[in-house]
């Protein structure tokens, strides 16, 4: 099991020569477990610290402070080799996979490599292994072994950065905006083959993404985290979220076209989609969210929200009048 306990990671900004250094709150105070065979959705805007959060858990990056626990050792404070073992077990499917692949290798060789190194596997079994981990992923051997990652589609080279991934046997995936690039009528089928071989070698799947459409499909029977300028500020089991959303941010999330009863404009509107995030977007007291939120109250200015249960045991919320809204059908 993967456990965040009080995960934060803070970049230092300098704006120019002249003006001080000032802190990016890029994610801040987060747990989670994630253990294999489970599914994650991180879902939230640009900005709001989803592949941070997701470089942290794959040990790319270290936590500026608070521990990462796998397996119940501190990886936050282990020797070097730990680390090494880290990055096995965790593997990160990148959102762009043709910056992830090297285009003057064939796929031949990128899968090869690892497969060699990682598996001591001698040459002769090498073509049959190659074939059975590209058929996991939907893609035939004999058509793309020879070829270059530019000689394939976006969705062909999203199956590879999975099967690449495979290479190693990890145990978990984090998976960022992993089909944001392939065309919408391939994303479903990417989906669907990254939960079932999830499901089948038991791997703890987080995936990250921006849609949460994607997020309820992925993490149907687990966890939806919804992540607001750094924090978590809703998280529970899938349906029961979906169900019933507490947080008005992960309800305007939610309903991209119904309204809040008793506040009868589109939650769009009050909400404004592409809200600039930056150092002076985050308000120092008070909820961050308190800018674009249709309730807050003085209360909110003054006094930020912690995450804490709302009827459900494992339903999470940082709202100071978390309540499940009523959504009726807008208008138009
Ligand atoms: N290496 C870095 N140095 C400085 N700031 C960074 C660095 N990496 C990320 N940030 C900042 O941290 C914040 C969170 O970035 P992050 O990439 O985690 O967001 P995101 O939710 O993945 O966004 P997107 O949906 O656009 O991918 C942003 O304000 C970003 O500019
Ligand atoms: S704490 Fe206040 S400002 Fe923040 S989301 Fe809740 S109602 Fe809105
Ligand atoms: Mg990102």
């Amino acid at each position: 099991m993967i456990e965040l306990k009080h995960v934060s990671k803070t970049f230092v900004m300098k704006k120019s020569r002249a003006s001080a250094r000032r802190l990016l709150h890029a994610v801040q105070d987060v747990n989670l477990s994630l253990s294999q065979g489970k599914f994650i959705a991180v879902v939230g805007e640009s900005g709001c610290g989803k592949s941070t959060l997701g470089r942290m858990v794959s040990g790319l990056i270290p936590p500026s402070a608070g521990d990462i626990v796998i397996d119940g050792k501190t990886m936050t404070q282990a020797p070097r080799h730990a680390w090494k073992k880290w990055a096995q077990l965790v593997q990160l499917i990148p959102q762009d996979p043709y910056a992830a692949l090297n285009p003057v290798r064939t796929i031949k060789t990128s899968l090869a490599e690892p497969l060699l190194y990682h598996h001591k596997i001698r040459r002769g079994e090498l073509n049959q292994r190659l074939e059975s981990l590209l058929d996991m992923v939907g893609l035939d051997a004999g058509n793309v072994l020879e070829k270059f990652p530019h000689q394939l589609s976006g969705g062909q080279r999203q199956r590879l950065v999975v099967a690449r991934a495979l290479t190693v046997d990890p145990q978990y995936l984090v998976a960022d905006e992993s089909v944001s690039m392939v065309d919408v009528s391939l994303r479903l089928e990417i989906l669907e083959s990254m939960k079932q071989i999830s499901r089948q070698r038991q791997l703890g799947l987080m995936f990250i993404t921006h849609d949460f459409r994607v997020a309820r499909y992925i993490a149907q029977g687990g966890e939806i985290v919804v992540m607001y300028l750094g924090r978590v500020i809703e998280r529970g089991p899938t349906e029961e979220i979906l169900r019933s959303p507490q947080h008005p941010y992960a309800q305007s999330l939610i309903s991209a076209v119904p309204i809040l009863e008793g506040r009868e404009r589109r939650l769009e509107e009050i909400v404004p989609r592409n809200y600039e995030l930056s150092v002076d977007g985050v308000p120092e007291h008070g909820c961050p969210f308190q800018p674009r939120c249709p309730f807050a109250t003085e209360k909110c200015v003054k006094e930020s929200p912690e995450l804490r249960g709302v009827d459900h045991p494992e339903h999470l919320v940082a709202c100071h009048y978390a309540e499940p809204r009523k959504l009726i059908a807008a208008a138009n």
